[in-house]
């Protein structure tokens, strides 16, 4: 009999840690399907995959900052006759500044694509993950356990992921569905450029922790079922601090964690 290897959808593949996590995918025998906007980026990995690992790679070029864009994900794979044993939402971007300076449509898109394509995407691949017994593995980060002044709508996004994560986990553990969120602190990716965060005190100077170092961290995580996984010592007690003080004081104190340098 012909083996078939379970299928993950990794949204956000072409670059910093989903363009990692499709590694860990694949070195575990995962096929995978890598989804972003960039096709000749996602070509490239795909084709590194297959030769290195054996796998099937699918490339689905997609923008997921739409509101239809998870339904048009969803569709593709469908319309390929594929079924999926993992999700991993891991597409998503912060924009760094004052909220009132930041044009409307970047803080909007924010919530698009890092919130509405999450709960979009999950709802219509749930069908397969609860006949798979898969596994959802959603991008959450530390900015989930505080508010966020500069990055106060990614802050917020990333509030909402962990919420919407742990909520699901609940609900689906008697299915044998697991959903776990990770929690990187700040990482080494595009990320930061696209944010245009250089000035910020959480990454200015600071030598960050790799994307495949998190990818890996967190793909264990995700194998072991784990419901919130936060990647370093020193994240877990930060993220542990807002719950036992002040949400005032907490916000105060990261104003400055998180705000411009002064040169
Ligand atoms: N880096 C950090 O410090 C950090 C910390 C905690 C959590 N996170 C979270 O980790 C996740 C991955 O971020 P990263 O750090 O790896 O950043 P990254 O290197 O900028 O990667 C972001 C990925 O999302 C894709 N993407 C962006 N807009 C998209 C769209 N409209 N439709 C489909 N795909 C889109 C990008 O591909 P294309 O541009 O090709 O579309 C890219 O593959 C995000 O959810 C982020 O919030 C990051």
């Amino acid at each position: 009999m012909v083996k078939v290897n379970p299928l993950a959808l990794i949204t956000g593949a072409s670059s910093g840690i989903g363009k990692a996590l499709t590694e860990e995918f694949a070195q575990a025998g995962y096929d995978v399907i890598l989804a972003a906007r960039t096709a000749p980026k996602l070509e490239a990995q795909a084709a590194d995959l297959k030769q290195r690992f054996g796998i099937t790679a699918h490339v689905i070029v997609c923008d997921l900052q739409t509101t239809d864009g998870a339904t048009h994900l969803h569709a593709e794979i469908k319309n390929r006759d594929l079924m999926l044993s993992a999700l991993v939402n891991n597409a998503g971007f912060g924009t760094f500044g004052n909220f009132n300076d930041m044009p409307l449509d970047s803080q909007l898109g924010m919530v698009e694509l890092n919130v509405a394509a999450v709960v979009g995407l999950t709802k219509l691949f749930l069908p397969d993950l609860l006949a798979t017994k898969g596994k959802i593995l959603n991008l959450a980060s530390t900015a989930a356990f505080q508010p966020g002044p500069y990055m106060a709508v990614y802050f917020a996004t990333k509030a909402f992921v962990l919420s919407f994560s742990q909520a699901l986990a609940a609900e689906l553990a008697s299915a044998g569905v697991t959903v776990t969120a990770l929690c990187p602190g700040p990482t080494a990716s595009g990320f930061q450029d696209r944010a245009a965060m250089q000035h910020s005190a959480t990454v200015k100077g600071k030598h960050l922790p790799s994307s495949e170092r998190i990818a890996r961290k967190g793909f264990h995580a995700m194998q072991r079922g784990r419901r919130v996984y936060i990647p370093g010592v020193k994240n877990w007690i930060l993220a542990q601090l807002p719950r036992f003080t002040p949400r005032r004081l907490v916000t105060f104190i990261a104003l400055f964690v998180i705000g411009p340098t002064k040169e």
